[in-house]
């Protein structure tokens, strides 16, 4: 009985072989035509979405050492203003692609360019005279000019015709605004913005520069475009340290968030209707964080005051170096460094831009979006 049967059997691995070269045969039968690649994701933006890209520059404003990347999978600094991924990391994986290589990576060429790309600069606002005190940053212009030669790029590759649809197809994520309060207009007690215009009028300055830029970005092809207004800016633990008298959250940055999110939201509004199409999906990050901000707990954070990586009060003075006070659980805390949230709260927010309510997302959320562009 023993030899029949062994006679009749295949040995283990072959039987495996042949069952995988069936099923391999199966499937390729059966998803003819191929998948398709997630589509591509293109990042513009500032610190809150750079992944590396001023590592390449002579610049101040930079986060390529530790200890930023504690929690990366390399445990290495990237460039990523996070103790591990930053939002844009997390939308990618969300899409079912990798991240995006910084533009100025060497690694980003061939196959990589088709992922998309990642142009954002630590440091940069709406204007070109915020970040000034950085040096060298790559302003918001110079970042649409690298998507133009980008382009040219990619058609080198796959033509142009491929290029556009690739474009056309992708998702982009665009993040100013932060840095022209609290870099520039906000960055001393004089500023020369401050002594031109008031709250209401430099948020209204702003908003009319953004729409250029918005523009210029429709014109190098950009059909969906996420647009996020600024966070609670006078919440975040470096204006808790250096212009809050009792932990409450600074009144003057506060306003100003105030004012200039609606007006952002009314400009986005106002440009879909002129465009005819939902080009652009407002993402209030200030409701996101406010969430966690009035009640950290309820999101597992021990509190939203306290950076994890600083020093002075609330951890909110300087910036965050090897010599700085460290937390030990960052899953803790809900900011990483002064400006800067953790990937654990980086998790919440992107959550809430897939899964959101129109309180968040405006006019919809990003799981509508992609059930929409699929169908299409
Ligand atoms: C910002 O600088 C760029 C490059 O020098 C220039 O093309 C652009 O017009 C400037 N923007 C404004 C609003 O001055
Ligand atoms: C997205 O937004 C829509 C419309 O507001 C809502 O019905 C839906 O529950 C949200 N979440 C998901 C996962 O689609």
């Amino acid at each position: 009985m023993k030899f029949i049967s062994s006679c009749i059997c295949l040995p283990m691995s072959s039987s495996f072989t042949i069952l995988a070269i069936f099923v391999a045969f199966a499937s390729i039968a059966m998803v003819a035509p191929p998948v398709e690649a997630a589509r591509a994701f293109f990042v513009f933006g500032d610190s809150l979405v750079d992944n590396g890209n001023n590592n390449y520059l002579a610049t101040t404003a930079r986060a390529d050492s530790p200890p930023y990347g504690i929690d990366y999978p390399t445990r290495r600094p990237t460039g990523r203003f996070s103790n591990g991924f930053n939002i844009p990391d997390l939308i990618s994986q969300e899409l079912g692609a990798e991240s995006t290589l910084p533009y100025l990576s060497p690694e980003l060429r061939g196959d990589k360019l088709l992922v998309g790309a990642n142009f954002a600069s630590a440091g940069i606002g709406i204007l070109n005279d915020t970040g000034v005190q950085f040096a060298n940053i790559i302003r918001i212009s110079q970042q649409l000019e690298y998507f133009r030669q980008y382009q040219g790029r990619v058609s080198a590759l796959i033509g142009e015709e491929e290029t556009q649809r690739l474009v056309n197809g992708a998702l982009v994520l665009i993040v100013l605004g932060g840095n022209d309060f609290v870099n520039n207009y906000f960055f001393t007690p004089v500023t020369l913005r401050r002594l031109q215009y008031n709250l209401q009028d430099y948020s209204k300055f702003l908003i009319s520069e953004y729409k250029k830029i918005l523009l210029r970005l429709y014109d190098l092809g950009a059909r969906r475009v996420l647009v996020t207004g600024t966070g609670p800016l006078g919440c975040v633990p470096a204006e808790l340290a250096t212009r809050s008298t009792n932990g409450q959250c600074a009144v003057e940055p506060l306003r100003a968030a105030a004012i200039y999110n609606p007006l952002l939201v009314q400009m986005l509004g106002g440009l879909n209707q002129e465009l005819g199409s939902d080009i652009f999906v407002g993402v209030n990050t200030m409701e996101m964080q406010n969430n966690f901000i009035s009640n950290p707990q309820g999101f597992g954070f021990i509190t939203s005051k306290v950076a994890c990586c600083g020093q002075g009060p609330y951890n909110g003075v300087g910036i965050c170096t090897a010599a700085s006070n460290l937390c030990p659980n960052r899953e803790l805390y809900a900011f990483w460094d002064p400006f800067h949230p953790t990937e654990k709260a980086n998790k919440i927010i992107v959550q809430t831009i897939f899964t959101g309510s129109d309180k968040y997302m405006s006019p919809m959320n990003l799981s509508t979006i992609m059930a929409l562009d699929s169908m299409t």
